[in-house]
């Protein structure tokens, strides 16, 4: 058996046979969302192959259940390609996932903006990004499947539903491109004008990899952001991890309440 068909056995003992409806990765700051979810936690000490609490702010524990009605896996913290040089971090955890029959995954990530329109505090829908950290996840791959096709990577309907739900809501949700850094030092002042010049909106060091690794495990995936920063240069607050953690529960209210009522429509 391989290794992800052997964990997701392992998942489904503990926490029931029904494939999840959703998967949500959460970010930096934000893996608080893991404790609502009404149903079995399972620490990733206990999933072998599962990335360690490398980052403070995350949460390392999937957690199973109901979250509004609907069956949701939540990873309560990512693997980083920083931590470890490895682009393809979470693609064990993402396989997993597959293996549980699931076919949906939000993510989100704290991030700086590029935009005087997208302050922090608030969010950002990706609706494409740009891989500036000159690895791929899919390097090492030796089947023809790592030849993925990225358009429309950020997939459409869910965008959609994403919308409503936040229009619902009345939260801002402006959509833009999310462009990945390696880190984990932030960027340069000249990093972030030239990340504006090639298009981007948001910078962050996460996202990107796992899209992709969605796109070729046939996973349909969407990401939101909280922003909170602006990019390096851009304004004289300053930018750390710490302030990342401190201002990351401004946006990550709003980001439940559209997780929230967007679960609550796909319930019905
Ligand atoms: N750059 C990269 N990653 C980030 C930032 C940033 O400004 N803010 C939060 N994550």
């Amino acid at each position: 058996m391989s290794k992800s068909a052997e964990l997701a056995a392992l998942i489904r003992d503990r926490a029931g046979p029904e494939a999840p409806e959703y998967g949500l990765i959460l970010g930096s700051g934000l893996g608080h969302l893991s404790s609502k979810v009404d149903g079995v936690a399972i620490p990733y000490d206990d999933l072998p192959g599962f990335p360690h609490a490398g980052v403070s702010g995350h949460v390392p524990q999937l957690v199973i259940g109901q979250l509004e009605g609907v069956r949701v896996a939540v990873f309560g913290g990512r693997s980083h390609y920083y931590e470890s040089g490895r682009a393809d971090a979470m693609r064990l955890p993402l396989e997993v996932l597959a293996a549980l029959g699931c076919q949906k995954l939000i993510l989100t990530n704290a991030a700086g903006s590029l935009r005087p329109d997208i302050p922090t505090g608030g969010l950002m829908l990706l609706n494409d990004h740009i891989a500036f950290a000159g690895t791929n996840p899919l390097i090492g791959e030796a089947t023809d499947a790592r030849f993925v096709p990225m358009t429309d990577a950020h997939d459409v309907a869910i965008r959609e539903a994403l919308l409503e739900a936040a229009a619902a809501e009345r939260v801002e949700l402006p959509q833009g491109v999310y462009c990945w850094f390696s880190g984990p030092s932030f960027e340069t002042p000249a990093e972030i004008r030239a990340a504006r010049t090639l298009g981007a909106d948001a910078v962050g060091m996460s996202t990107v990899p796992e899209i992709i690794l969605a796109r070729f495990l046939g996973l349909r995936a969407a990401a939101i952001s909280v922003i909170t920063n602006m990019g390096a240069g851009l304004s004289d607050e300053s930018i750390s991890h710490d302030h990342t953690k401190a201002m990351a529960p401004l946006g990550a209210a709003k980001l439940e309440t559209v997780l929230r009522r967007f679960l609550q429509d796909q319930a019905r």
